[in-house]
């Protein structure tokens, strides 16, 4: 990316238009009466609240059904914010300058105004600038920094665009942005400034590679029955789940299809006839279409969905973990 994250910020806020500013202070002031509104960001769409409001994050987890040990991410729209909920460092600041707005999310140690139920229990955070102009205008007019898991039924594949969010929590939320389709897809990337070590706490849609190339470092992978692992309780749950069975396999074969109706998602054409498919022309377009093309086959007669596995550098990390997931293993 190029200049510095106050040129973008300004180049980004300076295309408002009037008719979006109105509709970006009705949500706001939802935002500040302690209600929930959906939120468009380049990964995918977020179920958004006041997080510095321990009554309007309750609603979060009550209409997700997610469980109240899984801290949630704080959106900010500036470094001030971002200072003002967590305590910065050195890395953190120049991890932002290269990639905010972006796909990043950092986990530092929270001040006090950030309420327990936010954060999970944890003496941790995580904040992020999400990388879409109608979002960053309402944490603006909102003048607080917005709460947001993505706006799905919690267990359900994240939505990408504004019809599936309806679909999903549509009765529970006072109001949606509608920033059209996700760009990327997959959530962003969770990464573990605490300690020494940078540790990746989720694959996202920036790549590990990306964020060891800026800081010229090995980020680490968690250990296993580590305190890291620990301190990530999103990734002990079951996630992205189709309602049909998920199989992550190199190819169709009999031995996994065993006379069954089945749908098909890859790169490749698959051998013999699955009663639907969805071919991705790039990884890349696999990871903005992974979530979708999950809630399109499972309503295609299909009683099993093989996706095809994926080179796992890059984004692919990203597209391998979210298809583990769907798959139970
Ligand atoms: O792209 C995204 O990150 C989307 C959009 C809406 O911004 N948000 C999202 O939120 O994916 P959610 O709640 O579905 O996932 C947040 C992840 C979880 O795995 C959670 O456990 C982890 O971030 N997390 C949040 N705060 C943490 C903390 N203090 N320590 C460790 N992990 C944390
Ligand atoms: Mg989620």
């Amino acid at each position: 990316m190029s200049g510095t994250m106050e040129d973008r910020l300004a180049k980004i806020f300076s295309q408002t238009t009037e008719a979006e500013r109105a509709e970006i202070d009705r949500a706001a002031s939802f935002i500040r009466a302690g209600r929930l509104v959906a939120i468009p960001t380049e990964t995918v769409y977020g179920l958004g609240a006041n997080a510095l409001d321990a009554e309007a994050v309750k609603s979060i987890y009550e209409a997700k059904g997610r469980p109240s040990d899984n801290p949630l991410i704080l959106h900010v729209c500036s470094m001030e914010m971002a200072d003002s909920v967590v305590k910065l460092n050195d890395r953190a600041r120049f991890l932002m300058e290269k990639f905010w707005p972006g796909p990043l999310s950092m986990v530092l140690f929270a001040r006090g105004v950030v309420p327990l139920r936010t954060r999970g229990g944890l003496e941790t955070a995580a904040i992020r600038m999400p990388d879409n102009r109608l979002t960053l205008e309402l944490i603006r007019a909102s003048g607080v920094p917005i709460a947001a898991p993505s706006a799905n039924i919690s267990g359900r594949p994240s939505p990408t665009d504004a019809q599936t969010v309806r679909d999903d929590v549509g009765g529970k939320i006072a109001a949606i942005l509608d920033g059209g389709e996700c760009r990327v897809g997959v959530e962003s990337t969770v990464i573990d400034l605490t300690g020494d070590k940078v540790v990746l706490l989720r694959p996202g849609g920036l790549a590990k590679e990306d964020i060891e190339a800026a800081l010229g470092l090995t980020v680490a992978l968690p250990q296993d029955g580590s305190n890291i692992i620990k301190r990530s309780p999103g990734t002990r749950y079951r996630h992205y789940a189709p309602v049909i069975p998920l199989f992550v396999a190199e190819q169709a074969t009999e031995e996994l299809i065993k006379g069954r109706k089945w749908a098909w998602m890859g790169m490749s054409e698959p051998p013999g006839s699955p009663v639907a498919k969805i071919i991705f022309a790039s990884q890349s377009k696999y990871a903005r279409e992974l979530f979708r093309a999950m809630r399109t086959l499972e309503k295609s007669g299909a009683e099993l969905i093989i996706a095809e596995k994926t080179d796992s550098s890059r984004i692919g990390r990203a597209i391998m973990e979210r298809l583990t997931r769907a798959s139970g293993i």
